[in-house]
């Protein structure tokens, strides 16, 4: 199930992990991709939505205009980029939606939440591979309105439903230093209307497993303390988040959305100057960031490992 390389976003751009906002605006403003993983994320998003769906999806009231919104602008966005697998017919309110990859249509009034069965972000996100979170803009500050969350990085939609931008970051060891978050919250209120920003975020996952959810952690946490040198290559996974923070130009809210990429270590080791540099990031990574991401479990194994390719490395980090 692993991303191929070449298509892998590699996050690191230094031989050292510090909080950054390494945001680039995107020209044209795009909040999603289709890659050639569409049809299998696809299935595994619909049976998380099927069996956990308070899990996967959580929304308040006041955020079904801005739903709306979303709905549309994704079904834009696929019918624009991807014409070929997908089209969006308009006769004035009566939309067809057509998805060609998955051999669906959908049939709706545009903003009548009577002619839909789920609510229309519920209805986007399963044709999209992202998580798709809504923002609410309001009192100066940016709420959690709604959310579908199938592939989160050991957190939970049910807890941070309702909460403002600062309080969601509140675990993150270190996010107040030199202002960081608030930094990157002026940032986000200074995005104009149909404006597009993409950032990447990195963590570790143990195994192939996009859907690790703050509730499920006893199943998947305990992962971390079965690697070892000899496995580390097909356990440890690089988890890359390509994020996306597009603001609504109608409802003026600001949707979040969330691609996620894993990519193990077996192939990564396979490309040196990646290999270099994140080697130099896990072993230079403060202690409260590696605990918090869980990798103190296993940093030594996955850097004996990564050592196999890289001889003499960590005298040279001794060195510096
Ligand atoms: C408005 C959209 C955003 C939402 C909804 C959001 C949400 C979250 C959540 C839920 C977490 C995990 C917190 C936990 O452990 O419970 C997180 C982590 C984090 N966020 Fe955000 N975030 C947003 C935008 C950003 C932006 C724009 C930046 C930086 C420019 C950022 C930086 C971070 C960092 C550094 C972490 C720690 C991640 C890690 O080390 O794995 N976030 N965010």
């Amino acid at each position: 199930m692993s991303s191929s390389i070449h298509e892998f976003p590699f996050p690191f751009e230094e031989n050292e992990y510090r909080y950054k906002n390494n945001s680039v605006l995107l020209d044209p403003p795009r909040s999603i991709t289709v890659d050639d993983r569409y049809e299998e994320e696809l299935d595994l998003k619909r049976r998380l939505l099927v069996n956990h769906h308070d899990r996967c999806y959580q929304s308040l009231s006041h955020s079904l205009e801005a739903q709306w919104e979303v709905l549309r602008l994704i079904f834009y966005e696929l019918a624009q980029y991807n014409p070929e697998d997908f089209q969006l017919k308009r006769h004035g309110n009566e939309w067809i939606f057509q998805n060609h990859r998955l051999q669906e249509e959908e049939r709706f009034i545009f903003r009548d939440t009577g002619s839909i069965e789920l609510e229309p972000l519920d209805l986007a996100g399963r044709h999209v591979q992202e998580d798709l979170i809504l923002m609410g803009d309001r009192h100066g500050d940016l709420f959690l309105d709604a959310g579908q969350l199938c592939f989160p990085s050991n957190w939970s939609l049910v807890f941070t439903l309702g909460m403002d931008f600062k309080s969601i970051h509140d675990p993150v060891p270190g996010i107040q230093q030199h202002h960081f978050i608030n930094k990157v919250h002026r940032f986000i209120k200074r995005i104009q209307p149909g404006q597009s920003w993409e950032r990447k975020n990195w963590s570790i996952t143990i195994g192939p497993k996009l859907d690790t959810h703050l509730e499920t952690y006893a199943e998947w946490g305990k992962l971390r303390d079965q690697v070892t040198e000899d496995n580390a290559g097909d356990k440890v996974h690089l988890r890359v988040e390509v994020q996306r923070l597009y603001r609504l130009p109608v409802n003026n809210d600001v949707l979040f959305t969330i691609h996620t990429y894993l990519l193990p270590l077996v192939k990564l080791v396979t490309h040196p100057a990646w290999l270099r540099q994140f080697y130099q990031n896990i072993i230079s990574l403060d202690q409260d960031i590696a605990d918090y991401k869980g990798i103190s479990h296993y940093q030594e194994a996955m850097l004996a490992y990564m050592e196999r390719w890289l001889p003499g490395e960590r005298n040279s980090q001794h060195d510096r």
